[in-house]
């Protein structure tokens, strides 16, 4: 039984900053080779700043300290069937194969009602979120077919497994990915490759910490409850996310799959 991802090939997207950057640095400690994709471009419905390609070269030079590893990485955008394709087609190649994709890439935004979205804003969203993490897989999925213990990871939410006002759009789409998540897992079974999803609840990174949070939380106040974590924590670090992600990818987890598991320091409980 393989102990770690030492060795494998591992795809990350959304990997310039946040959970994305924690996990490749994490894979790569591990002796993994990491794939890095982000640096999307024409996101105007975003109230924070996405990564851009600079983002993208310092995440290339810090995941490349991290580790013995090959690293390679990509401005690609996950709402770009085509180039993900491309990308991890040239990934795959250099690298003889992917073991591991893990569909991190994520935005957030918000309107006071979710009736009172814009349709761009509803698009990006869900283009981002469901369409991105299915042309992830997509693009991964030819080249795993063959590997033992090869396996996707999606990057869920609490929002995958409750409503939240003021965000039915993220809310529908990380919902829509835990449909997404479970089919795989039906589909490539037989292959032996596993399809699982972990869902954070709030973490220390610029999506939860930009400034325009403060109204997102102000149309939630009241609209909801439980909108609080069980345990004594505001913000949860990356890490504690890197932690579930690189178990449930490595052979610790080798009969796992169809599954969510919660980071959510129990937001979901009550
Ligand atoms: N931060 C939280 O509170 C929180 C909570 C639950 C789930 N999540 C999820 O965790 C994942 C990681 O988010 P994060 O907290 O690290 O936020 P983040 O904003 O720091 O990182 C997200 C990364 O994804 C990239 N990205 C966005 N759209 C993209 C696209 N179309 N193509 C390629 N890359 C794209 C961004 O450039 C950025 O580098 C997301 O899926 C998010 O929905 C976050």
């Amino acid at each position: 039984m393989v102990l770690s991802t030492d060795g494998w090939v591992v795809v990350v997207s959304g990997a310039a900053r946040g959970q994305g950057l924690s996990h490749a640095k994490a894979y790569a400690a591990d002796g993994a080779h990491v794939v890095l994709l982000d640096a999307p471009s024409g996101l105007a419905t975003v109230p924070y700043p996405v990564a851009d390609e600079d983002d993208l070269a310092a995440a290339h030079a810090e995941v490349d300290a991290a580790g013995p590893g090959a690293v390679l990485s990509y401005a690609a955008d996950v709402r770009d069937a085509g180039r993900v394709a491309e990308v991890l087609a040239d990934a795959a190649g250099r690298l003889g194969g992917i073991d591991v994709a893990v569909a991190n890439a994520g935005i957030f935004s918000f309107a006071p009602s979710t009736w009172e979205l814009s349709p761009e804003t509803w698009k990006e969203c869900s283009d981002t979120i469901l369409y991105g993490s299915w042309t992830l897989a997509r693009a991964a999925i030819p080249h795993m077919l063959g590997r033992a213990g090869a396996n996707l990871v999606f990057v869920g939410s609490v929002s995958a497994h409750k409503g939240i006002a003021a965000t039915g759009h993220y809310v529908a789409a990380k919902h829509g990915v835990v449909g997404l998540m479970k089919t795989l897992a039906i589909e490539l079974a037989p292959e032996g490759i596993r399809s699982n999803m972990i869902s954070p609840t709030a973490a220390n990174t610029t999506m939860a910490t930009n400034p325009a949070m403060a109204e997102c939380v102000h149309y939630q106040e009241g609209r909801g409850s439980n909108m609080s974590n069980l345990l004594p924590v505001g913000l949860i670090e990356p890490r504690d996310v890197t932690d579930a992600v690189l178990w449930i990818s490595s052979d610790h987890a080798r009969y796992v799959t169809g599954e969510v598991l919660k980071v959510d320091a129990g937001f979901t409980v009550r």
